[in-house]
């Protein structure tokens, strides 16, 4: 393959999950989301059952997600006694730093050819493309996976069918401050070579 394998390792390297407190207004071009997307649809697919979907927000649909999963969480939480002001706050609030937020699905193959669990892996390296593509852009990205997405009205509202999944809301800003570090424990400790 023709190309530097220290870009690919920098690249991986340097990927960081970066917040929505952190995004400058700037808007991201819909040409990058659309990059973006198109990664992720390289990613690795057993049986080619490409099992990513993905809905965009922008603009005032920013608005109607936060609208959504705020009043969504607001139903239940006073439901079951567990309302918490702060958290809804962050609910109506998070989505409007975004430049754009994608909900990402899993499909379920019809005929489920392939195991569930290798659905969800193909879902989650197709969120990797997508997170390394926007930090070669020097873009904050972050994947939230807050409980309220296994709330049941969230599928149909992303059009999500009773046996797929919603697994997280990806989130996309522009973002200007000093790029974040990050540290990892040894590979070694975690690998067992049988040479
Ligand atoms: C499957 C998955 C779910 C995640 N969910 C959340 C989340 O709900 N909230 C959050 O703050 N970060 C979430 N993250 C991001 C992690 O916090 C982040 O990857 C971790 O802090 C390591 O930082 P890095 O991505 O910059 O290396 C999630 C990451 C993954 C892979």
């Amino acid at each position: 393959m023709d190309i530097d394998s220290s870009v690919a390792t920098k690249l991986i390297r340097g990927r960081r999950s970066i917040f929505p407190r952190s995004y400058s207004q700037q808007p991201v071009a819909d040409s990058i989301i659309e990059e973006m997307l198109e990664n992720a649809n390289w990613a690795p697919t057993h049986k080619f059952t490409e099992p990513w979907r993905f809905v965009v927000f922008n603009g005032e649909g920013l608005k109607q997600f936060a609208d959504f999963q705020s009043s969504t969480y607001k139903k239940h939480a006073e439901a079951d006694g567990t309302f918490d002001e702060v958290r809804y706050q962050k609910l109506v609030n998070n989505p409007l730093k975004a430049s754009h937020i994608i909900a990402v699905g899993m499909k379920r193959d019809p005929e489920e050819r392939v195991p569930e669990i290798e659905e969800v892996i193909s879902v989650g390296c197709a969120v990797h493309n997508m997170q390394l593509t926007a930090a070669a852009y020097g873009l904050g990205s972050y994947l939230s996976t807050p409980k309220i997405i296994h709330y049941p009205e969230f599928k149909p509202f992303l059009g999500l069918g009773e046996n797929d999944q919603f697994l997280g809301i990806f989130y996309i800003g522009s973002f200007e401050g000093e790029w974040p570090k990050s540290t990892r424990k040894a590979i070694a400790n975690k690998v067992k070579w049988v040479s």
